[in-house]
């Protein structure tokens, strides 16, 4: 397989090399139908990736390099519980957390569904609980804000999710406290009254340094206030490691248990969601887990030319490691997914930053690019002159809702989602087609500068044109369609980490700084640095605490 691959890889490159100085808006010219071509659609979501350099016989070579790398076994594999987390020797299976169906499906002795469906029943009846009032502090008074302690994936998830659903926010108000510095727990809690506060616990391993960190901090800070008893009503827990959870002192009937098969960037699904349950509704959590598995269905049977996830895997490849782009930036023209990027930074450079393949060996070619983003349109106002005329090209994914929020009830806002869909579609175009010294020369000819002055500006004014991007379009952010999304990254993640050959769901990479850290931290309490460090960490240790 693995000299297959490279010859479809050479064939790419050689592809790219011949059409070099080819302009994306030439391919435009050349074929009115290049839209239709290079755009595919999953009910209101169309995926447009035609603004790539992208011709009928690339996509051709992109579709065998999928095909040659087994993507669709590695698919089959992951959907039938095999164990492709081979490192850590665990099958892959978020997708069953939003399969809701009642077949049982064993996996290693255990049914998945069964379990599923009772976790899920469990947090239904506790989200209900609080928000009807039901289950209260343990003065009596109703809770009216959660605080999630959590950090990377039992954080970025639930995050993202509640601002993006906040038009279906009806719940307590959510917070979420992650970093270790204490200026985060202390500055959430600070506006709260202890007595209408619950903080849900949520953590996989239920050993990461900064949740137990902020756990124990917010278990002091409700003793203090309320007394040890009311510990019981105030916490909640989310983990696999459920003796932990009872060390902690977390009462059972609190406890929301899920499985060494999810991974932690993708466990939104799972009681991880809890927060976002309580603050939409059990009904609109559902909706979100019915569009994952829309999705999931989806990219299990459309075929590979028109499966969004492949061709937004193939697109990003494409740019990888055949045109050498070694970022890529998500710009949602969706104030909701504010918290998008940074979602998708874990889930995308914590599956795919890799650099050894399943064989243990180096890997042929660049694995995950730099994720990074801001909404639009702010982003036009601070680093998008760097995308159009900066020296690197950067692909950008776009994405926009037909229809905005709150335009019922304020009808006025209708033109500024109007407003949005003209910017982000003006900025795909304007990436696209860029302008020539000719016509950056005739312009200012014609708003009346001199022949000199014009000679002077226009390089300035010149854009290259041919700048890659793809757009993400659907009808409305809802829960449904939010699913969707997430499910769409996730398996692009899961296509390109098969094309590459990696272990998209382990993460080795994170350990040497967190063992640093642990045995850093009595020289940080103490100010003597032990004769290991380098001399860098033991002058910034002395700057610091040194005595
Ligand atoms: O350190 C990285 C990591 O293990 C992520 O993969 C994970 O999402 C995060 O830490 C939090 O882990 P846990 O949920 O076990 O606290």
């Amino acid at each position: 397989m693995g000299a297959a691959i490279e010859d479809v890889f050479k064939a790419l490159a050689n592809d790219r090399a011949a059409r070099s100085g080819e302009k994306v808006a030439q391919l435009f010219a050349a074929d009115p139908g290049r839209f239709a071509a290079f755009s595919a659609t999953f009910e209101d979501m169309l995926l447009d990736v035609s603004k790539c350099s992208l011709t009928p016989a690339t996509l051709g070579l992109l579709l065998d390099l999928a095909r040659t790398a087994g993507v669709e076994e590695k698919r089959a594999a992951m959907f039938a519980g095999e164990h492709i987390n081979i490192t850590e020797d665990r099958a892959v299976l978020h997708t069953a957390l939003r399969d809701r169906s009642a077949t049982p499906f064993t996996i290693d002795g255990q049914d998945v569904r069964a379990d599923v469906a009772k976790v899920l029943a469990d947090m239904a009846v506790f989200t209900d609980g609080i928000r009807s009032g039901v289950l209260t502090g343990w003065t009596g008074k109703p809770i009216t804000d959660v605080v999630n302690i959590g950090i990377g994936g039992s954080d970025l998830g639930p995050v993202m999710a509640t601002i993006a659903l906040s038009p279906y926010h009806d719940g307590p108000r959510a917070h979420y406290v992650s970093n270790v510095d204490g200026a985060h727990l202390f500055d959430t809690v600070k506006p709260l009254d202890p007595a209408s506060t619950l903080f849900i616990v949520a953590s996989k391993t239920f050993t990461t340094q900064e949740t137990m960190a902020n756990a124990a901090s917010a278990r002091q800070w409700i003793v203090e206030a309320l007394g040890e008893a009311a510990v019981s009503n105030h916490f909640a827990a989310v983990s696999t490691a459920l003796d932990k959870v009872a060390a902690f002192g977390i009462a059972p009937d609190r406890v929301f248990g899920f499985w060494d098969w999810v991974g932690g960037r993708y466990s939104v699904w799972s009681a991880i969601g809890l927060p976002v349950m309580i603050a939409v509704g059990a009904a609109n959590f559902a909706r979100f887990l019915d569009g994952g598995h829309a999705l999931d269905e989806h990219f299990r049977t459309a075929p590979l030319e028109k499966n969004l996830p492949v061709l937004l895997a193939l697109v990003g490849i494409w740019h990888r490691d055949v045109c050498g782009y070694a970022t890529r930036a998500v710009i949602p023209y969706d104030q909701h997914l504010a918290r998008l990027p940074a979602y998708l930074q874990q889930l995308d450079m914590e599956s795919n930053g890799k650099h050894v393949t399943l064989d243990g060996e180096t890997v042929a070619h660049d694995t995950g690019p730099v994720v990074w983003g801001e909404p639009g349109t702010n982003g036009q106002h601070a680093f998008f002159q760097l995308i159009h005329q900066g020296t690197s090209p950067i692909p950008v994914e776009f994405l926009i809702a037909a229809r905005g929020h709150g335009e019922d009830e304020w009808p006025g806002l209708k033109r500024q989602h109007a407003m949005l869909i003209a910017n982000c579609l003006a900025q795909s175009e304007a990436l696209m087609r860029g302008r020539t010294l000719e016509e950056a020369t005739a312009q200012l000819l014609a708003a009346g500068r001199d022949k000199d002055a014009a000679a002077k500006i226009a390089p300035h004014r010149v854009f290259t044109g041919s700048r890659p991007s793809v757009t993400i379009a659907y009808d409305k952010l809802d829960p449904y369609t939010l699913g969707r999304l997430i499910a769409l990254y996730e398996h692009r993640v899961f296509v390109e980490g098969a094309i590459w050959n990696i272990n998209s769901f382990d993460q080795w990479g994170v350990e040497l700084g967190k063992e640093l850290a642990s045995t850093l931290l009595p020289a940080v309490e103490s100010g003597q640095a032990p004769a290991s460090l380098s001399a860098s960490a033991a002058g910034l240790l002395h700057h610091l605490v040194g005595q």
